[in-house]
């Protein structure tokens, strides 16, 4: 082990940092975190690997980390479960329940886990200056973990060969293993089948398309029923892109499209720029391009997002690094730096005709057979009219999140505006607005805090949201440290870090312009 610790040890935690410890996010003890790696539904266990540095906390040393959890919100951390070694780091990859052990490494009656992780060879290996897919499985249930000694199982003698995604398929044909994988820097993403999970055999490649400025990471492929109708099902494929992503630096796209087990062929609805936006060069019809691609978030802070796989009830629950590789090993936090977005449940709807992904985070998850300690309402309010004036809410609660439910009739406001984490003088804040002349949910993190300790942090989102019945529904949460913001059901979604400071607690909503009708509000507590 002590051959790959070339990272910096954890700082000790200045004081200030502590308060910025999510209270709902799952973060590593005092270490480094990226990708959400090997999400699977186990015995009443969702388990979460992820990109981790064992001996630091910034980027170096891959390994994956582990921690459980019942709920997808309380998360207990456990040792590390594949570490690199002086030969290889352990990139990102996926997590299978072996039914049918067709691996060999179970038993029919004791299905093996199996991992698929990228080897990201070292100087010391023979394969040095490739990436290739291996294998390592667990017989005790997701806890220990051995390596086969048969790796690397698929190879393309690629440098930037990553991130397999494995899934069982059914189809016509009979059932097998796939993979999604990418070629990074050629912008695509290859698919191949497997009897076995050790030997491979190429199927089709996708790509590029849309959003294609930066290397392609982390793909995801799965099917989902638009509007719940088992006859019309589509596949959904999330291909991640760094940098390039619409508010810049890292983010997340997806193509709908269909899935016949050799090739994903996607809907022309979902396909903005056929031949992707790098060809229109750095232009103003690029950046407009851009904003026609399909974004599973429209905030600086949602990275590498994949789904769980073996989730009961056809359920499908993708979770994302809530950072930005621009920025990401500058986070003001220790020793500890980095955090998962929240879980979502994706589903897809019908919107103009075209099927979309919405997204509605898991805060209450009927799998874990428990019911959760229930939020605590600090405030719910009737209609009521806002005009022109400002709504003093319940301030932030140290060591909960906040959950804000709002749903407004914009009637003849210009905007309207959440102000949170707020100064008592008002000059300190992030600032949450509709504007009803552009259509556009604008976040403000700007004046949020510590924004100084990159030159890429303070920022200004924006994403089109179009009201539906004149109404705007938003459900926010907030936590130590971020923002994720599920707007009209979950068909918009934003999410963005922010570092407050411990005095700015003030939350606030106001109108300009003109009345515009409360219909609902409620802000509640989640610890
Ligand atoms: C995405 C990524 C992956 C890679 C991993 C390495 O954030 O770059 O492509 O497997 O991180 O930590």
């Amino acid at each position: 082990m002590s051959s790959c610790l070339d990272a910096a040890r954890p700082e000790t935690a200045p004081a200030e940092t502590f308060r910025f410890r999510p209270a709902i996010h799952f973060t590593a003890k005092n270490t480094w975190l990226n990708d959400p790696n090997g999400l699977v539904f186990h015995n009443g266990l969702y388990h979460l690997f992820f990109q981790n540095n064992p001996y630091g906390n910034v980027w170096g040393n891959m390994s994956w980390g582990h921690a459980t959890s019942r709920d997808l919100l309380h998360w207990t951390e456990h040792p590390i479960a594949i570490a690199c070694d002086a030969a290889e780091d352990i990139f990102s990859g996926s997590v299978v329940v072996d039914e049918g052990n067709t691996s060999g490494f179970g038993t029919v009656d004791a299905p093996a886990l199996v991992a698929i992780y990228t080897s990201a060879y070292k100087a010391a290996s023979e394969h040095s200056g490739t990436q290739a897919q291996s294998l390592a499985y667990s017989t005790d249930a997701g806890l220990t973990w051995r390596k086969y000694e048969g790796n690397p199982v698929l190879t393309r003698n690629s440098a930037h060969f990553r991130d397999p995604k494995v899934f069982r398929y059914q189809g016509d044909r009979g059932a097998c293993w796939v993979m999604v994988a990418v070629e990074a820097q050629h912008q695509k993403v290859v698919l191949y089948r497997s009897e076995d999970l050790k030997s491979w055999d190429f199927l089709s490649e996708f790509g590029p398309a849309n959003a294609d400025a930066g290397e392609w990471e982390c793909p995801d492929l799965f099917p989902l029923p638009v509007d719940g109708d088992p006859h019309n099902i589509k596949w959904v494929l999330i291909v991640n892109v760094n940098p390039g992503a619409v508010a810049g630096g890292s983010g997340g796209q997806y193509f709908v499209g269909h899935f016949d087990g050799v090739r994903f062929v996607a809907d022309a609805c979902s396909v903005a720029v056929p031949g992707g936006v790098s060809a229109l060069g750095d232009s103003a019809a690029a950046a407009a391009a851009l904003r026609q691609c399909l974004w599973l978030d429209w905030g600086r802070d949602c990275y590498a997002s994949v789904s769980f796989s073996n989730v009961p009830d056809g359920r499908r629950i993708i979770m994302g690094w809530m950072n930005n590789w621009d920025y990401a090993n500058h986070l003001p936090t220790a020793p500890w730096r980095s955090s998962m977005t929240l879980a979502r449940e994706v589903r897809l709807t019908a919107v103009n005709g075209s099927a979309r992904l919405i997204q509605e985070p898991v805060l209450a998850d009927p799998c874990a057979g428990e019911e959760l300690p229930a939020a605590k309402d600090q405030m719910t309010t009737d209609t009521f009219e806002l005009r022109n004036s400002a709504l003093r809410l319940p301030d932030a609660v140290p060591g909960s999140a906040q959950i804000i439910e709002a749903e407004i009739l914009p009637g003849s406001a210009e905007r309207f505006d959440f102000r949170l984490f707020g100064s008592s003088d008002g000059s300190k804040g992030t600032i949450l607005s509709y504007n009803t002349t552009s259509a556009q949910l604008v976040l403000d993190r700007r004046q949020s805090g510590n924004t100084g300790f990159h030159g890429k942090f303070p920022s200004v989102e924006s994403a089109p949201l179009v009201l539906e019945d004149g109404v705007l529904t938003l459900r926010i949460v907030v936590d130590h440290c971020s923002v994720e913001i599920f707007a009209q059901g979950g068909k918009v979604v934003l999410t963005d870090l922010i570092f407050p400071e411990t005095e700015n607690r003030e939350n606030w909503l106001s109108a300009e312009g003109g009345p515009a009708t409360i219909l609902k509000l409620s802000v509640s507590t989640l610890n």
